[in-house]
């Protein structure tokens, strides 16, 4: 039979208050709101969700066992000389490997207080991956290429459902920050977080392996190997990101510390150090931690230089070790100590009491505008600067919103994209005068993710 709707399933069950209550076991000392008739316009969703969130029977069963963890080495060296009985051995491996992965973090927001789920953002995202898990856990064994072809077309559709994720979860644990103290908040969002670039990772590398092997594409040493390339230059993907972050207008009025700024370009960034550097690394995480960093630099170098006519530029130095590769980001933007920020450790986190932007009327209401759209966020680099075709002379056009408005998500995800693979991201505040990022990636991909079992 085809697979019931989670949503239909427990809509009928919330319509039911007697059948709710059969299911539904309240905590004693923790009365939920839910099982009222709620006005809110989220009322179905939340008692929908109030419904299974103690519905642990399968959910027990997946999140028992440990994650079967992979490394970097690991990934590409079962995606080169893909045969079909391999791509059909890596379906059945994602198939089985995910739902143990979402149960553990669905049982990881089970053990909040409930007060967190009663957020905003909270319980869409506990419906995303309790809808997830149980898809996953009732699809069948795969056993040949065509079915492969519907798996990966399965997976493709959650990938883009899932891309609201990160705001919600964002939105939801920032506004209850008031309840969870610090540590506790900020282990469970890297907990989350890392999961699910874990999750994703699989799941795309998949399906991209099923491309290169429906599209005859060979596998072959310097080239593509699923999403790994195997000899990433780090010096290209510096370029890529500061160009097409030149190209972008500054939305004055958008930021909150401006006054009136010249017209001066972008800072030209200057690459130096070993730039002929190349390992075998997944080009959208390197991108995304660059961009990241180049997009703050590029910010704090214009708001510290507020009359210039040429902003002081920004240097990029590669370095390979025979362990790692590092880069480092130098601006001259005044660093990045402030009242509110005592260490730079506290820009990694989502509570309030460490970085108090986190309960900010302007970064809410931006979450909450992503969150609602069916959009999401832009999840890679390339989505955004392809998406950016040239014009009739070459150009890239100027006039293209920011994607990705300040919601405060790109340094932590940076951090957690470099320690994914045992690497590390640090940030160093010459207080007055500039801020330097030391990112260190491991260049062996020896390392086995960095998501809990
Ligand atoms: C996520 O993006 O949050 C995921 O878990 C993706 C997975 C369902 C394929």
């Amino acid at each position: 039979p085809p697979l019931q709707s989670h949503t239909m399933h427990l809509a009928g069950r919330a319509c039911s208050r007697s059948t709710a209550r059969h299911t539904f076991i309240p905590a004693p000392t923790r009365p939920s709101p839910y099982l009222h008739d709620s006005p809110h316009p989220d009322g179905m969703r939340r008692i929908s969700t109030a419904v299974h969130f103690y519905q642990n029977r399968h959910l027990e069963a997946y999140a028992s066992k440990p994650a079967t963890r992979l490394t970097l080495r690991q990934l590409v060296f079962f995606g080169k000389s893909m045969n079909e009985e391999r791509l059909i051995k890596s379906a059945n491996y994602v198939r089985t490997e995910l739902p143990i992965r979402i149960a553990h973090r669905l049982r990881d927001m089970q053990a909040l207080p409930y007060v967190v789920v009663t957020q905003e953002g909270v319980a869409k995202v506990y419906e995303l991956y309790w809808d997830a898990f149980d898809k996953f856990r009732r699809y069948p064994q795969i056993h040949t290429l065509e079915e492969n072809n519907a798996f990966c077309e399965f997976v493709t559709n959650l990938l883009k459902t899932h891309k609201t994720v990160i705001p919600n979860l964002s939105l939801g644990l920032s506004l209850s920050s008031p309840y969870l103290l610090p540590d506790r908040l900020d282990s469970f969002m890297r907990r989350m977080l890392v999961s699910r670039i874990s999750r994703r990772v699989l799941a795309e590398h998949h399906t991209a392996l099923t491309r290169q092997v429906n599209s005859g594409e060979e596998t072959h040493a310097g080239g593509n190997v699923g999403i790994i390339s195997t000899a990433l230059e780090v010096n290209q993907c510096i370029e890529r990101c500061a160009k097409y972050l030149q190209h972008q207008p500054y939305h004055l009025e958008e930021d909150p510390l401006s006054g009136p700024l010249s017209n001066a370009p972008w800072p030209k960034v200057v690459i130096d150090g070993h730039v002929k550097t190349k390992f075998a690394y997944i080009r959208e995480h390197l991108e995304y931690i660059i961009f990241e960093l180049l997009k703050n630099a590029f910010r704090s170098t214009r708001l510290k230089h507020p009359t210039a006519d040429v902003l002081p530029p920004v240097r990029a130095t590669v370095v390979a070790s025979d362990n790692n590769v590092c880069v480092r980001i130098s601006d001259q933007g005044g660093g990045l100590l402030s009242p509110e920020i005592k260490m730079p450790s506290d820009l990694f986190s989502f509570s309030h009491v460490r970085n108090a932007a986190r309960l900010e009327d302007a970064r809410l209401g931006a979450l909450r505008t992503i969150s609602s759209s069916t959009r999401g966020m832009t999840a890679t680099v390339s989505e955004q600067i392809g998406g950016l075709q040239p014009d009739a002379h070459g150009e890239i056009p100027s006039d293209c919103a920011d994607p990705n408005p300040r919601i405060g998500m790109g340094l932590p995800m940076s951090n957690i994209y470099a320690t994914y693979f045992g690497g590390s991201l640090e940030l160093v505040s010459l207080d007055g005068y500039g801020t330097d990022v030391f990112v260190r990636l491991p260049k062996l991909g020896t390392n086995l993710e960095g998501i809990e079992l």
